[in-house]
This record gives C-alpha cells, sequence and structure tokens, in this order.
C-alpha cells in the first residue's frame, strides 16, 4: 500500500513539471526578430530601438508583441555553471533591457540550442537547461527559442521535452518555440512541449529560389509554402506550424512581399517580422500592418488554410474562418501577368477538416479585397480579374 502511495505520489509530482505553459499563444504570436537582418551583429541598443519601433511604426497597435533577440547574445558560463550575456553588447544587463522592452508594452523573446554550441557556435544549453532556463526566468524573458544545431545523436522528442519541463519548473511562463526544421516531425509530438515549430530550413529573401549550401540549403518563400504537405491539420490554437520570420522587406518586389504576407497568414503561421523595422519604407510598413490581412492569420479558428485549386499557375487558397466567412487568396506564381476569371456557384469547397462548407449556391456572401480594402461586388456573379506575377489577390468573403 505505502508502495502503491509513493508511485502515486512520484507520478503526480513528476506530470506536474511536465507540461508547457498552456493558453499562451491562442491565435499566432506575432513580433520581430533580430535573425533575417541582423544575424550575429546585435546589442541592447538595436533591441531598445526596435522595441521603439514596434511602436511608433504602428505594428504594436497592428499586434505585434515580440521582440525576439536570436543567436549570438551570449557571453559564458560563471563558475557555478550559470549563462550570462556578451557585456559587451549588453553592458546594462538582460534583466534592464527586458524592463525597457516590457515598459513599452511588450513582450521579449530569447534563444538557445540543445547541443554544447548554437549554430554560429557560441554556447548552447546542453546540460545547462534548468540553470538556463531560470536565468531566463529571472531575467524576464517571455518567449524561448530553442534550435537544433551541434545535437549530434539527441532525441529531438525528450531534448525538447526536457527544456520544456526546465521552463515550466522555472516558473515564469514563456512561449516555447521549437526550431528543429521539422527533421523529426515535430507536428506529430511537439503539440504538448511547445507552441509552435518550424517545418522547414532558413528562409531566403526570394520568391522561389534555393541557395545550396552544400549540406544545408536556405528556401525562398514559395519554397517553404510547399515544404511540407500535408500537415495542417496538425496546427491549431497553441501549438501552430511556423513558416519562419518573414522577409518582407528585404529586397522582394512589393508584389512578392504582398504574396509573402498573404500566404503566412493563408497558413495561420506566427508572424515574425525580419526586417529593420527602424527603418522601413511606407510600402513594407503598410505591408505588414495591414490589419485585414492580419485578422485572416488571426481569426480565432485557428485552422490553417488550403490550396483548393492550380489552372494555368494561378493557385486558389481557401481559410475557413469564424461566423462562416472564408478567405480566398489568388496567388500568381508566374512572373506573367494572368485573367482570373472565377465563377463562385461552380466552386462549393469543403473543408473535413473543419466541418465547413463554402457553397455561394446556398448563401451569397459579400467580398470584401483585404488588399484595395474595398467591397468588390458578391459571390452571385463571376469574379474576373488580372493579376500581376508573383502578386495576389487576397479576399475575404462575408456572410
Ligand atoms: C538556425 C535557425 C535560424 C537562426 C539561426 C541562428 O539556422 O533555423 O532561424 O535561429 O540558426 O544561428
Amino acid at each position: 500500500m505505502k508502495r502503491k502511495i509513493f508511485l502515486l505520489l512520484l507520478v503526480c509530482s513528476f506530470s506536474t513539471y511536465s507540461q508547457k505553459f498552456h493558453g499562451l499563444a491562442l491565435t499566432p504570436p506575432m513580433g520581430w526578430s533580430t535573425w533575417n537582418t541582423f544575424r550575429g551583429n546585435i546589442n541592447e541598443q538595436l533591441i531598445r530601438e526596435a522595441a521603439d519601433a514596434m511602436v511608433s511604426s504602428g505594428m504594436k497597435d497592428a499586434g505585434y508583441r515580440y521582440i525576439n533577440l536570436d543567436d549570438y547574445w551570449q557571453g559564458g558560463r560563471d563558475s557555478m555553471g550559470f549563462i550570462f550575456a556578451d557585456r559587451a553588447k549588453f553592458s546594462s544587463g538582460m534583466k534592464a533591457l527586458t524592463d525597457y522592452v516590457h515598459s513599452r508594452g511588450l513582450k521579449i523573446g530569447i534563444y538557445s540550442d540543445p547541443g554544447a554550441m548554437t549554430c554560429t557556435g557560441v554556447l548552447g544549453s546542453r546540460g545547462h537547461e534548468y540553470q538556463d532556463a531560470l536565468m531566463y526566468a529571472k531575467w524576464g524573458f517571455d518567449l524561448l527559442k530553442y534550435d537544433w544545431c551541434n545535437t549530434d545523436s539527441l532525441n529531438a522528442y525528450w531534448a525538447y521535452s526536457t527544456m520544456r519541463d526546465a521552463l515550466y519548473a522555472a516558473g515564469r511562463p514563456m512561449i516555447f518555440y521549437l526550431c528543429e526544421w521539422g527533421n523529426n516531425s515535430p507536428w506529430n509530438w511537439g503539440k504538448d512541449i511547445g507552441h509552435m515549430w518550424r517545418i522547414s530550413g532558413d528562409i531566403a529573401p526570394c520568391f522561389d529560389c534555393e541557395i545550396n549550401h552544400m549540406t544545408y540549403s536556405d528556401w525562398g518563400v514559395m519554397k517553404i509554402v510547399y515544404f511540407r504537405e500535408g500537415i495542417r491539420t496538425f496546427s491549431g490554437p497553441d501549438h501552430w506550424n511556423d513558416f519562419d520570420m518573414l522577409e518582407v522587406g528585404n529586397g522582394m518586389t512589393i508584389g512578392e512581399d504582398r504574396a509573402h504576407f498573404s500566404m503566412w497568414c493563408m497558413l495561420a503561421s506566427p508572424l515574425t517580422a525580419g526586417n529593420d523595422i527602424r527603418n522601413m519604407n511606407a510600402e513594407t510598413k503598410s505591408i505588414l500592418t495591414n490589419r485585414e490581412v492580419i485578422a485572416i492569420d488571426q481569426d480565432s479558428l485557428g485552422i490553417q488554410g488550403f490550396r483548393y485549386d492550380v489552372k494555368d499557375s494561378i493557385e486558389t487558397w481557401v481559410k475557413p474562418l469564424t461566423q462562416g466567412d472564408w478567405a480566398i487568396c489568388f496567388l500568381n506564381r508566374s512572373m506573367n501577368t494572368k485573367e482570373i476569371e472565377f465563377n463562385w456557384s461552380k466552386n462549393i469547397v469543403k473543408d473535413d477538416f473543419a466541418k465547413r462548407e463554402l457553397n455561394p449556391e446556398k448563401d451569397t456572401y459579400k467580398i470584401r479585397n483585404l488588399w484595395t480594402k474595398k467591397n468588390i461586388g458578391k459571390t452571385n456573379s463571376t469574379l474576373k480579374a488580372e493579376l500581376d506575377g508573383h502578386d495576389v489577390l487576397m479576399l475575404r468573403l462575408i456572410k
């Protein structure tokens, strides 16, 4: 009897610490990260300026919250094994930095790796997971991105579970962002461990390219859209497929940036800007802060959209929304202008996963163009439009 009670207590105490912080990402997290533009060239001044820019640019009002430090903030470990930040880059200390970001009404994220070293070769968390989690909590961070470099024969499930447990034991609610590129199919096991997981290798600021580095590649935005087929059913509130940080404002054309942003919203991906938000032009800002497009991403139903049709390089993507609305995105994959002719009543869309049907024969929907922000008629007549190459026509059908 005594033994049974002991075992029961042991199981209970283990499961108390074996959980993630639930409910922190009921819609896809929105923020900004240092990596795409600044790589390892980061310091406290940049982070403070980015927090200021997130507020002054209107991004905060549009829903962005997280200012994320990526790789290369690490300094070393003290004699007890506790990590400290690079003292030259973060001379005021991490607590002062998180206080500053919080004072702007924002949240702040940090980065590590389950290996002994991160991808840039600075200190990872191996063997120090609980100490590192304690430190992030003490400093006041709100999100941890946990990468997958130098992990040798580590088991991904256990490596990420260990850090999840360490974060939970440290006691400060933090979004846990799994970044193992989809190598170990985290959509199969990540739901109880983290709030979002990368599904691909790193993004590059080009529409459809692959940048081959011999042992790995970086991927153009469209390549990432098609990287993993068939995983939409694994994404949802508090456990998102992440299509990587955005490259909006990093060199593609306006149409390509618009297509990239629209697709991330259709896919219900977390939206992490990756440009220099301190110095962005009006067009970049208007893409990143288009609230009607963001509303598609942030829809509380939390359903990842899917490709319904492909004809002559025009893809039709659909996403069911709350209250019977739908988002429809026509994507021109080619470089040439194309004509679209879409007869709504001949296109009855069924989403068995979301248990939703778009049936314009039964219901007439109002149509709103989300980029021009104009109402453009109803679904009782055929839609005709011209679409530039590498661009989108993104619509909301309102019931
Ligand atoms: C990996 C990740 C990137 C970034 C770098 C940092 O490549 O996938 O998103 O965090 O590491 O070194």
